[in-house]
């Protein structure tokens, strides 16, 4: 697999670790903890293939809809995997940073933690994991507007690259998204950066998306045909 075309800024929407833990007859938390080992797995594994960036869907703002004992769990999940395994993260050389609305309903211990990880790999030079969390496209959005209106700027001083600036976080465009499970949705995940990005949706439960399943999924992107609404060679205009 040499000389591939390998996506600089790659997404995953984490789907289906409900569903795996239910075929299995366990509990949904059980899928999510199984969830997060998958994660160990391919994260560095996508950086090696030559993946500079990869943003993660963890938990939407809507995530909060769920019953009361799902959100606790996750959010214990989320203070226990990035407190208690940040030296995973430290060790394999990869910048963590998190995009959402890093304030309340978030539990202050979560924001803390994430806050913590986020400082302790801020040189780590591996890979950019973006990890959206309380995250929501609409959201990001409104609070780039709310920025810009507090910061005074004038009407023709925005434009599309001033307005990229107040997003969560300064990334390039996203060149390939996944979802696993099989649903084909974008579920209001980085609307703004998704604008041109390949899709693909394998029918496989996250908690089974191993390396040779990311191997596959590069390379379905590596025969996508990118025009970003032009045409793709001269040859074709005719
Ligand atoms: C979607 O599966 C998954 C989530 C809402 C949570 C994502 C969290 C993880 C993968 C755990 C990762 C842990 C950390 C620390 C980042 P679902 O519950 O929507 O599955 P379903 O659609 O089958 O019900």
């Amino acid at each position: 697999m040499k000389n591939t075309i390998i996506p600089r800024h790659m997404a995953i929407i984490l789907d289906g670790n409900g569903r795996w833990a239910k075929e299995k007859g366990l509990s949904r938390s059980k899928g999510h903890v199984a969830g997060f080992e998958t994660l160990k797995k391919i994260v560095p594994y996508i950086f090696n293939r030559g993946v500079s960036i990869l943003s993660i869907f963890a938990f939407s703002t809507e995530n909060f809809k769920r019953s009361e004992a799902e959100v606790s769990f996750l959010m214990n999940l989320f203070v226990n995997k990035f407190r208690k395994e940040n030296k995973f993260f430290v060790d394999s050389n990869i910048k963590v940073i998190f995009s959402g609305r890093i304030a309340s309903p978030l539990p202050d211990n979560v924001q803390e933690t994430l806050r913590e990880l986020e400082r302790l790999t801020s040189h780590n030079t591996g890979g950019i994991l973006n990890v959206c969390l309380n995250y929501g496209g609409h959201s990001e959005i409104v609070d780039a507007v709310k920025k810009i209106v507090q910061g005074g700027l004038r009407v023709e001083d925005i434009d599309e690259e001033v307005f990229e600036a107040y997003l969560y976080q300064r990334l390039p465009a996203i060149d390939f998204l996944i979802r696993t499970s099989g649903e084909k949705r974008v579920s209001n995940f980085m609307l703004w950066q998704l604008a041109y990005a390949e899709f693909y949706f394998p029918e496989i439960y996250f908690p089974d998306f191993n390396e040779e399943q990311v191997d596959i999924a590069l390379e379905v992107y590596a025969k996508r045909n990118r025009r970003f609404g032009g045409i793709q060679d001269e040859t074709e205009s005719d």
